[in-house]
C-alpha cells in the first residue's frame, strides 16, 4: 500500500462527529509498529465529568500534534509525559476554555493552553505537571496556542536561541524546514538574527514554501543528492546546523563544519520508525573544528515561557514571523493528523480544530 492509500484509511475515523453533551476521547487500542495505523486508535465516549472543589472543567477548542505522541502510544518516550497503557487517553496539549471553576486561581471563561489529552472535555486540578498557561487576549487567534504560541514555538525558540547561539551572517542549514519547529526557526533565524539559511524539506512544493519563509535556498532531500547540494550551497561550510531529522543528514552536516560551529539536536524524525537504531559514525568531526553539538528538551525551558511568548507575539505583529499552522478540521481527524507528520503531509505546525475559536474571551 502506498502512502496515499495508507492515509486514506484514516478517512473513516475522520468522519466521526462530536457534540457538546458528552466527552469524546481518542484512546490507544494497540501499540503502533512503524507508522501509526487506524487500528491503533479507539474512539470512546464518556459523560462530561463534574469538577470538585479545587478543580475546573475545560472544554477543548484546539489540539496540537507532535511526533513524540507516537512514542507515548508505544510507551517508548524517554522524555516528556508519563508512558501510557492500552485504553488510555492519548497525551496532547491543546487550547481550552474553562467552562466551570471551583479552583481559587482560575476563572470561568478564561482561555488556557496545557495538557488536555485527546478529548473534548477534561476535569483538572491545574497541576504543575499539566503545564497550563493563560492565553493573553492580544488580538491573535486562540488557535496559535496549539502550536506557534505553544510548545512548538517554545521548542523553536529554545533550540535556536538558547541552544544554537545564532549570529548575524551565520551560514546555517536547517532540516525539517517546512515543519512546525522548522518553519519558525527559519523565519526567526533569517528575519530576527540575520542568518543565511539553507533549508531541507521533502518535495518541490515544500521547497517553494520554505524559500518564502526565511530560507534563501532549499534542498529537496527526496529528489536531490544532499551532499552534492550542501557542497554547492554551502561551499565554505556550516556555522550552525539545526537538526530536526538526524540520520544521514546529520552525518552530512557534521562533515562540513566550519570552525566553532554549533549543531542543535532538536529531533531525529528520520530515525523514529527505523527498526535498527541509526549509528552516527563521524561525531569526532566536532574535535577538529572546536565545534559543539548540543541537545535540548523543551520542558527544561518552561521558565522562559512569558518572555519567549512575548517576543514571538511581537515578531508576529511586526511581520518577522508569519504563523503557519496546518489545521485539520474536527476531532475525528486527530489520528490522521498524527499520521500526517510521519507521511510528511503537514506544512507548518500540525493542529486540529475541535470547536474552532472560542466565542468569548474572558
Ligand atoms: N527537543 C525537543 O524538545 C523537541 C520539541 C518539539 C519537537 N522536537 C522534534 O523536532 C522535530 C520537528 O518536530 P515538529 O513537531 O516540528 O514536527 P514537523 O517537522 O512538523 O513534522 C514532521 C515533518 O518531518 C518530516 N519528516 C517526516 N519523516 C521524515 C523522514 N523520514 N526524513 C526526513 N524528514 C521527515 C516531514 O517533512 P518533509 O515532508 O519535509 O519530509 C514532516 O512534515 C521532530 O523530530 C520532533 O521530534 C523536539
Amino acid at each position: 500500500m502506498g502512502a496515499a492509500e495508507e492515509l486514506a484509511a484514516f478517512d473513516a475515523l475522520a468522519a466521526k462527529r462530536i457534540d457538546d453533551d458528552a466527552n469524546y476521547q481518542w484512546r490507544i487500542a494497540r501499540r503502533p509498529v512503524g507508522n501509526v495505523r487506524p487500528e491503533d486508535f479507539e474512539f470512546g465516549v464518556t459523560e462530561i465529568p463534574e469538577p470538585r472543589e479545587g478543580e475546573v472543567l475545560l472544554k477543548t477548542h484546539y489540539l496540537g500534534l507532535a511526533p513524540v505522541m507516537r512514542f507515548y502510544m508505544q510507551a517508548t518516550a524517554r522524555t516528556g509525559d508519563v508512558s501510557l497503557g492500552i485504553g488510555d487517553v492519548i497525551h496532547g496539549r491543546g487550547v481550552a476554555q474553562i467552562v466551570k471553576s471551583r479552583h481559587p486561581d482560575w476563572r470561568e471563561g478564561e482561555i488556557v493552553q496545557g495538557q488536555m489529552g485527546w478529548q473534548t472535555y477534561k476535569v483538572s486540578k491545574m497541576t504543575a505537571q499539566e503545564k497550563f498557561f493563560r492565553m493573553p487576549n492580544n488580538g491573535l487567534d486562540a488557535a496559535l496556542g496549539a502550536g506557534v504560541l505553544g510548545m512548538t514555538g517554545l521548542s523553536a525558540h529554545a533550540g535556536l536561541f538558547a541552544c544554537g547561539s545564532p549570529k548575524e551572517g551565520d551560514r546555517m542549514v536547517l532540516s525539517g524546514a517546512a515543519g512546525g519547529v522548522g518553519s519558525m526557526v527559519s523565519q526567526m533565524a533569517a528575519n530576527v538574527v540575520g542568518c543565511d539559511v539553507v533549508g531541507i524539506a521533502g518535495g518541490p512544493e515544500k521547497c517553494a514554501f520554505i524559500r518564502e519563509h526565511g530560507c534563501r535556498a532549499s534542498i529537496d532531500y527526496k529528489a536531490d543528492d544532499i551532499e552534492a547540494m550542501l557542497d554547492q550551497l554551502r561551499p565554505e561550510g556550516i556555522d550552525l546546523y539545526f537538526d530536526n531529522v538526524g540520520g544521514e543528514t546529520l552525518e552530512a552536516c557534521l562533515e562540513r563544519l566550519r570552525m566553532h560551529a554549533r549543531i542543535v539536536l532538536c529531533g531525529s524524525i528520520s530515525e523514529y520508525t527505523r527498526e535498527e537504531p541509526f549509528k552516527l559514525s563521524n561525531y569526532t568531526r566536532l574535535r577538529a573544528t572546536d565545534s559543539v553539538m548540543r541537545g535540548f528538551f523543551v520542558y527544561n525551558h518552561l521558565s522562559d515561557w512569558d518572555r519567549v511568548m512575548g517576543e514571538m507575539s511581537g515578531w508576529i505583529a511586526d511581520g518577522k514571523l508569519k504563523p503557519v499552522q496546518d489545521i485539520e478540521q474536527g476531532f475525528g481527524a486527530m489520528p490522521r493528523a498524527l499520521a500526517n507528520l510521519y507521511y510528511g503531509r503537514n506544512v507548518g505546525v500540525q493542529c486540529c480544530s475541535v470547536r474552532g475559536e472560542p466565542e468569548e474571551w474572558v
